[in-house]
């Protein structure tokens, strides 16, 4: 789509890479006041400046006009190229009125035009990020949330800020938390209290003084359809560099979600999620994160006009704020609440998707290539599965046992879905009590899987070692029960929450052994077991089967006796042992493979060459290794003591490996 970008200054400089980088998107033309800025726009970008917005619009070619005038001027240019017949993009604020904003939607509707707007802050992956705890309802019924846009004195950052001065904080500061408050919560319904002030009036910067009349100082109280009333100060009098610039605290009956930059671009803006009672701690991206440029709304809006579909950030969004900051300004002038009008405003969908398997090709350069609501489901039929989980076994190496209690909370606050558990782990009765905790994740999001141990393998210890199972995790229907081992062995009794036992007793219980030290096998078949096993399905007790450590025979051998066959394997993985033959073998029929033991084979985080790889992309080599299996569709299950490992080792959807990279990681085969 060919583009023309009216008003020259600072930030034109900003759109205008973004607008020659796009494939969709060519820049044709500039004009500006001012045509020296027109011409050396121009001429950095290859384009053809025109004297005036009337040449320009009757002469060239652009189908697309980015409007990036200064406030007062973007309602009347964006009404005369409509008029013209050119689909616009503007920058925010759409008007300085809501007459005129609302007039301009409906031009564009009746001329069949596209009519796009700044802030597109929404679409950020920190804005997606927190929508998506948001979603999963992390923070229970959210009653209110501080919302802080402090612009600063614009005298001190911007050369030409007369036209900041007389727009006011509202337009150019509350503009951005606004947009991203309306896409969580829906429209403001209402601005219950305002109070404005100029705290600066006339002031002097360089030998230079501005006389400011719009107030430079607001503080309002703002309901959302949702429900949640919204203390919102927006300032020119506060300095941008004071620590709450942009800041979104949102509070909720289970939990508070503290966005540390509402108008952030980069896709590392910060998210920080708090259950009720506990430390706010980062939450990670769940899927591919990207960086907005400033011409990303601009893409999208021409994606849309191909498509003939709705823009993401469309006028009659950006009509509703004008909306708001009328009635923001209206409520502080009467000291009445002022109702907003928001009847028939579309609510914008999500652009994260939870729990998506993530792949190589899910990286999105641009917002437009998305599906906005379409889930990816796994291969296998009916199986869903986090791309990565987290492993609860208190084992580590020798006669260690870890208390992994603290790390699954913070794996559950961190966005892990997928909890790794089992019979032998011990610990299942401590995990059912985090998940019945007031602000963890709702059952319907999790993927809870567990496994039998292999003194249990008979069909009525089986069946009693499943109950206790999903009674210990609080569970009507497991996602998922695994034999642990292929392999079965003399019975001992219950395993009943070994955690509780010394290390001696669960291990007398757990690894019956005759005198030579060898495990003392039982005569259980696989064929029995496994028919235990799918009566668990029939009964509802679990949705899949799988099975552990199991070699492609033992599967094949499943496979013939099943008539329900497993869904998930899980076995150790990792570069020394990529066991391709086994994920090869599993992908023809289906079967989602996890890696165990993802990280800790002895060395393996020390090799130099995940060093340098991990150097490469400025991560650790334990994410380099979460995002090799990721990459190769295998779902890696790590587990860590450490709250910052937990999370790091879930942050990989930030880069992906090269093909050089995965080269390098094979030559790890067999050297461990
Ligand atoms: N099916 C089976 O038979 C089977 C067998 C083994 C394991 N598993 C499953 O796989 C899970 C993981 O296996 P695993 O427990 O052997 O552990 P792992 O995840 O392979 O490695 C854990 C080790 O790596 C360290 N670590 C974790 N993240 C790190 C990071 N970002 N940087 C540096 N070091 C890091 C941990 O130390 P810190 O604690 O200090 O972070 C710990 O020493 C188990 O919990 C279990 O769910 C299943």
């Amino acid at each position: 789509m060919k583009v023309a970008i009216v008003g020259c200054g600072t930030i034109a400089d900003r759109y205008a890479p973004g607008i020659v980088d796009a494939d969709c998107l060519e820049l044709l033309a500039t004009t500006d006041l001012d045509r020296e800025r027109a011409g050396r726009l121009a001429r950095a970008h290859g384009a053809t400046a025109y004297g005036d917005l009337d040449t320009l619009l009757g002469d060239s070619d652009a189908s697309l006009v980015v409007n990036l005038t200064s406030h007062a001027a973007h309602a009347p240019v964006t009404k005369q190229c409509l008029e013209e017949g050119a689909h616009v993009y503007s920058e925010k604020p759409l008007a300085m009125s809501a007459t005129e904003a609302w007039g301009l939607v409906d031009l564009a509707a009746e001329r069949g035009l596209g009519l796009g707007c700044a802030p597109i802050s929404l679409a950020g992956s920190a804005q997606q990020r927190a929508w998506r705890y948001l979603r999963e309802d992390r923070l229970g019924t959210v009653r209110t949330a501080y919302a802080d846009c402090n612009i600063g004195r614009v005298t001190e950052w911007n050369e030409s800020p007369e036209s900041f001065l007389r727009a006011g904080p509202l337009y150019d500061g509350a503009i951005y938390p606004l947009s991203v408050l309306i896409g969580y919560f829906g429209p403001v319904v209402e601005v219950e209290a305002s109070h404005s002030e100029l705290l600066l009036g006339e002031h002097e910067h360089e030998g230079r003084s501005f006389a400011v009349e719009t107030p430079d100082h607001v503080i309002c109280v703002l309901r959302f359809a949702d429900g949640p009333s919204v203390r919102l100060t927006a300032s020119m009098y506060i300095p941008h560099r004071t620590r709450s610039f942009y800041d979104l605290e949102l509070h909720g009956d289970e939990g508070s979600l503290h966005l540390g930059d509402a108008a952030a671009f980069d896709a590392d803006g910060s998210v920080e999620f708090a259950r009720l009672g506990r430390e706010y701690r980062a939450v990670p991206s769940q899927r591919p994160s990207r960086d907005l440029t400033y011409a990303s709304g601009i893409v999208e809006m021409a994606a849309a006009i191909e498509a003939g579909r709705g823009n993401y950030f469309n006028g009659a969004r950006a009509a509703h704020l004008v909306s708001v900051i009328e009635a923001i300004e209206r409520c502080a002038d009467s000291g009445e609440p002022i109702t907003v009008d928001s009847e028939g405003l579309e609510r914008p969908a999500p652009l994260e998707n939870d729990h998506n398997r993530a792949s190589p090709s899910a990286v999105l350069g641009t917002i437009a290539g998305q599906e906005p609501g379409t889930e990816s489901e796994a291969s296998s039929e009916g199986v869903s599965m986090p791309p990565v989980g987290f492993g609860c076994s208190r084992y580590r190496g020798g006669d260690e046992y870890v208390d992994l209690r603290e790390s699954i909370e913070v794996a559950l606050d961190a966005g892990y879905r997928l909890l790794d558990c089992a019979e032998l782990y011990g610990n299942e009765h401590r995990i059912g009590e985090i998940l019945a905790r007031p602000g963890s994740p709702d059952r319907e999001t999790l993927f809870l899987l567990s496994k039998v141990w292999n003194t249990n393998h008979a069909p009525e210890h089986l069946q009693a070692a499943c109950d206790r199972s999903r009674e210990a995790l609080g569970l009507e229907t497991l996602d998922c029960y695994m034999l642990h081992w292929p392999a079965a062995w003399e019975h001992q009794g219950p395993l009943e929450d070994l955690a509780e036992l010394s290390h001696e007793d669960a291990t007398a219980l757990t690894f019956p052994t005759d005198e030579a030290g060898d495990p003392v096998e039982s005569d259980v078949t696989l064929a029995e077991s496994w028919r235990a096993m799918e009566s668990l399905v029939t009964e509802g007790k679990t949705r899949t089967l799988g099975v552990s450590n199991v070699s492609i025979a033992e599967l094949e051998r499943v496979f013939e006796i099943a008539e329900i066959p497993p869904r998930v394997v899980q076995v150790g993985r990792d570069p020394y042992a990529p066991r391709e033959d086994l994920l090869a073998f599993c992908a023809e029929r289906g079967i989602e493979v996890m890696a165990h033991s993802p990280l800790s084979a002895e060395g393996l985080l020390d090799e130099s060459v995940l060093e340098a790889i991990a150097d490469d992309h400025g991560v650790t080599p334990a994410q380099v290794l979460v995002r090799w299996n990721v990459e190769s569709g295998t779902i890696p299950v790590p587990s860590s003591t450490s709250a910052e490992h937990v999370i790091e080792n879930v942050d990989v959807f930030g880069f992906s490996l090269t093909e050089a990279d995965h080269d390098r990681i094979a030559t790890l085969e067999g050297t461990g």
